[in-house]
């Protein structure tokens, strides 16, 4: 049989009022990417053949946050904010279309699963217009609420327009729902505004189904596939669910995680085999941990390379553009930003490494500083294989050091350092025999001077 087609429509034009924020609500952050990013993974992965967002006037960036995660989604705009049945009309021209299956997902709905989407679509395969996420939250304030006849769906209560007793139903709408391709712009067109606020409810499309003698069913989901996201609370909650998934993912692959509870994740997160992640460790986007590796606690790491059987930390930084090389190790109160530390290399404690190569095997020495950039510009450090940067030692970029030279300890480096030399950049040390006890003897006579009538105690 061939696959249904399947157009998904992302609602995203909401304001976002309750998250108190200029940005656009759907351009919040999950485990380091966005609610829509979220949403649109999901969806590409439940077999959707072409996705469509609906944003505000004006939300440019949610658009083309929508771009970057799928190059070739459709973007609608909704030109005034008149409800969730006149944003997904926004794509009416997908619709149109007539695509087997519409899914219309919200955008600030970022917990959903591919599977879930997929046990969504499947009653429609089976006949049925219209097919809705149902889930029992532990407080179902502001939701719609489901209502049922049998295991058949008649209709959706918004809660501002519910009786009391509509109101006592546990059983709320997801904000996820199915549409059969061949009768969604018959029922779409059909909805009124005739409610509380005014607003052009898609939740409404249920009963004017059953009008049309047309079937609806709802599907009942975990809370945690369809939490709404409308305040900051929310997205805390959310980040917290996402953190758990992605732990239990990272178990589940093999990863080592000692304190799994502390260890914040990003969705992009990658492990090899047989990595430790000690307690206390944040990732950012776009990290990867290669076999074997171990990060030790308290290390933070965006846009870094781990490469096998590296230590990190503990107390390590790593931002962006940090590659680490197999087997070498990156220490305490360590800093490094695109720089490349090839197989062996170290740098054990105190230092920061700032757009450099670090040759392989080459030891940095503890409070090691490459100064990289001059007020303006930014400079690079080039350090060959087998180097030895003495402790406490600056590097003043652009600068090179030869393979297996040796730095003395206190260096300031301001000139190209020829392979296997040895170089020294430091004051001369002078020593001045009993100079210590003439310096004594000085400072006891000066208070002995001090001493009467001295007022300052
Ligand atoms: C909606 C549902 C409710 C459900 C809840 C689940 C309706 C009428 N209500 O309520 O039954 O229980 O979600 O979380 O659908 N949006 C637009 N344009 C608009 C209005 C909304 O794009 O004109 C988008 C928003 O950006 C948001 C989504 O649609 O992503 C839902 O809107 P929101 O105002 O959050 O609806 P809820 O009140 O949460
Ligand atoms: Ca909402």
């Amino acid at each position: 049989m061939k696959p249904r087609s399947c157009l998904a429509i992302v609602l995203a034009a909401g304001e976002g009022t309750r998250m108190h924020s200029p940005r656009p609500k759907v351009l919040h952050a999950i485990a380091g990417r966005s609610l829509l990013a979220h949403v649109l993974a999901a969806v590409a992965e439940a077999g959707v053949t072409t996705a469509a967002v609906v944003i505000g006037p004006g939300q440019d960036e949610a658009a083309a946050e929508a771009k970057r995660v799928v190059p070739d989604a459709a973007v609608y705009v909704q030109h005034q904010r008149r409800g969730t049945a006149h944003a997904v009309l926004a794509a009416k021209a997908a619709i149109a279309r007539q695509p087997d299956d519409i899914l219309a997902v919200y955008g600030d709905t970022p917990l959903i699963r591919p599977a879930t989407l997929k046990r969504l679509r499947a009653p429609l395969a089976a006949g049925a217009a219209i097919a809705v996420l149902g889930f029992r939250p532990a407080d179902p304030t502001g939701y719609g609420r489901l209502i049922m006849a049998g295991d058949e769906l008649v209709a959706i209560r918004e809660e501002a327009d519910a009786s009391t007793s509509e109101r006592a139903i546990g059983l709320c709408n997801g904000g996820i729902m199915a549409l059969a391709g061949n009768t969604a712009l018959a029922i779409l067109t059909r909805i009124g505004d005739h409610n509380r606020k005014g607003e052009f409810y898609l939740t409404d499309a249920v009963e004017i189904a059953r009008a049309m003698k047309l079937r609806g069913v709802a599907i009942e989901v975990e809370e945690d596939d369809v939490r709404g996201i409308n305040s900051k609370s929310q997205l805390a909650e959310a980040e917290a669910v996402v953190q758990q998934r992605l732990r239990r993912a990272a178990l589940d692959a093999g990863v080592t995680l000692v304190a799994p509870e502390t260890v914040f994740l990003c969705a992009d997160t990658q492990f090899g085999r047989d990595v430790v992640v000690e307690p206390y460790v944040v990732f950012g986007e776009k990290v990867t941990v290669e076999d074997g590796a171990v990060i030790h606690s308290f290390s933070h790491l965006v846009g870094a390379h781990v490469g096998k059987s590296a230590s990190v930390g503990p107390f390590a930084r790593l931002r962006p553009g940090s590659r680490l090389g197999e087997g070498s190790r990156i220490g305490n109160f360590v800093e490094v930003k695109e720089a490349v530390l090839e197989a062996g290399a170290k740098a054990n404690h105190l230092s920061y490494i700032g757009d450099a190569v670090v040759g392989a095997n080459a030891n940095i020495g503890a409070g090691t500083i490459t100064c990289n950039y001059d007020g303006s510009d930014k400079h690079r450090t080039v350090i060959g294989k087998d180097a030895f940067i003495g402790s406490n030692s600056a590097l003043v970029a652009p600068v090179e050091i030869g393979q297996g030279a040796y730095i003395g300890s206190g260096s300031v480096i301001t000139a190209n350092v020829p392979p296997d030399a040895l170089a020294l950049a430091r004051g001369r040390q002078v020593v001045k025999e009993g100079g210590a006890t003439r310096l004594r003897g000085l400072k006891s006579l000066g208070k002995k001077k001090a001493a009467p009538g001295n007022s300052n105690q």
